[in-house]
């Protein structure tokens, strides 16, 4: 008996990266198909080409578009229940709404309820993969890579590390961090689809010993990612200055610590100045671009063209709840919006990119997600490009892929992912 799965649909592959080569870089089929077997994809290719054979199962998605399932690079889980806060910048933002919600994951049940109901969000809108801030609470950790181990999925966690300038019960010690961090990536780091990620929050809720040690235990562990926040607000980076008078710009408090490195995610990465761009592009660092968070908190404006004229890797992501959405194609449109206020139409074939392999890429996971390619583990899901009234009038205007997918990218939510695949397996 054959274990070979047939999916039917269009299909959107990449031979390139389209900021670099433009949107010839991606290769559409009308009749293209998938061929899965044991939780990986074994071909992709013509749908006449590859029909022939014997196979378990054989799944017509009809005109959805086939696409790698989406990959998160940025997001705090542990902000599902309070997204969508009122009339808040960062800082008070945190402490008015952020901390308060996440001092509750000392509660097992409730971590392990909300990492189960926030995944399930995100299969539903079409993301299989997302690299997540957890809590100071090690339980909180555990809650969630039991939650994705449930459901097959791949996903990067790291305990919020912050023992300065957080309420009593949101802070640990430099040691504590290093003890409990160290734990967590024992257990969990390369665990099945697990990755753990060590996670300082950021600079204004460390101090410069508790950076120093989870420096520390980066170099113990360099396969390991680190992520933490770097330049989304100017009070921020005001107060950053303040806190960290000897070093020379808001990147220097990681770099000074041992925390700037190819492995390293930095989100936000909004008003970098001319130095902080030369030294992460000099160590390959990824920078995380969160577009709803952006404008929902009033950062402001990510320098895409920029950052990626100049070789930068970047990842896009939610940053739920400071991002006022789960969708990636909500992620999507607000990065064309903000490229649009700095003059630059970003073309669908860069933002479903970004939304896969741009963000596997800074992930260090291309080799296994984000793109429909022999040997990757098969998580993909179906696009619907006529989800509703709206876009369906729309795309049936269309003259080429690149027109149909567009109004999906701009006006979709979760009733456009028709289907989503988790190692094979349909989940949503
Ligand atoms: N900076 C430090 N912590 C956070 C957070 O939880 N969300 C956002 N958007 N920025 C942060
Ligand atoms: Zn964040």
């Amino acid at each position: 008996m054959s274990k070979r799965h047939l999916h039917l649909g269009q299909t959107l592959t990449f031979t390139a990266d389209p900021f670099v080569e433009g949107p010839g870089a991606a290769r559409h089929d009308t009749q293209g198909a998938l061929v899965v077997e044991d939780g990986l994809i074994t071909q992709v290719g013509e749908a006449e080409a590859l029909r022939q054979g014997e196979f378990a199962s054989v799944t017509d998605h009809g005109q959805a578009l086939l696409l790698p399932g989406f990959i998160d690079a940025h997001a705090h889980y542990p902000q599902t229940a309070m997204i969508a806060s009122w009339g808040k910048r960062l800082i008070d933002w945190l402490n008015t709404y952020t901390f308060p919600e996440e001092m509750r994951f000392g509660d097992p049940d409730y971590a392990a309820e909300i990492a189960g109901r926030y995944l399930d969000l995100l299969l539903a809108q079409g993301t299989t993969t997302v690299c997540s801030y957890c809590t100071i609470h090690p339980t909180s950790v555990t809650a969630f890579f039991e939650a994705a181990e449930t459901r097959g999925m791949r996903v990067l966690a790291g305990k919020t590390c912050m023992d300065r300038n957080a309420p009593e019960g949101l802070r640990d010690t430099a040691q504590s961090a290093y003890d409990d961090s160290k734990a967590l990536l024992g257990r969990w780091h390369g665990q099945g689809r697990a990755s753990y990620v060590i996670t300082p929050r950021f600079s204004p809720t460390s101090t410069p010993d508790q950076l120093s040690a989870l420096g520390a235990l980066w170099a113990e562990h360099p396969d390991c990612l680190m992520q933490t926040h770097l330049s989304e607000q100017t009070d921020e980076i005001a107060w950053v200055k303040s806190l960290y008078p000897q070093a020379r710009d808001y990147l220097d408090t990681y770099e000074a610590h041992g925390l700037l490195g190819a492995n390293g995610l930095y989100g936000h990465a909004i008003h970098l100045e001319p130095r902080e761009k030369d030294r992460l592009r000099e160590v390959d660092a990824a920078l995380i671009h969160c577009p709803t968070s952006n404008t929902f908190i009033g950062s402001g404006l990510f320098d895409m063209d920029g950052l990626t004229r100049a070789g930068h890797r970047v990842g896009l992501a939610t940053d739920t709840g400071g991002g006022s959405s789960f969708s990636m194609l909500r992620s999507m449109a607000a990065a064309y919006e903000i490229a649009q206020l700095r003059g630059r139409a970003l073309h669908p074939a860069e933002l479903i990119w970004l939304a896969t392999t741009g963000s596997a890429r800074a992930l260090r996971l291309d080799d296994r997600i984000g793109s429909l390619a022999p040997g990757m583990e098969a998580d993909f899901i179906a696009l619907d490009l006529a989800s509703t009234t709206a876009i369906a009038q729309r795309s049936a205007q269309a003259n080429d892929l690149w027109e149909a997918l567009f109004p999906t990218i701009m006006m979709g939510d979760d009733r456009a992912i028709a289907a989503t695949y988790v190692a094979g397996r349909r989940v949503a």
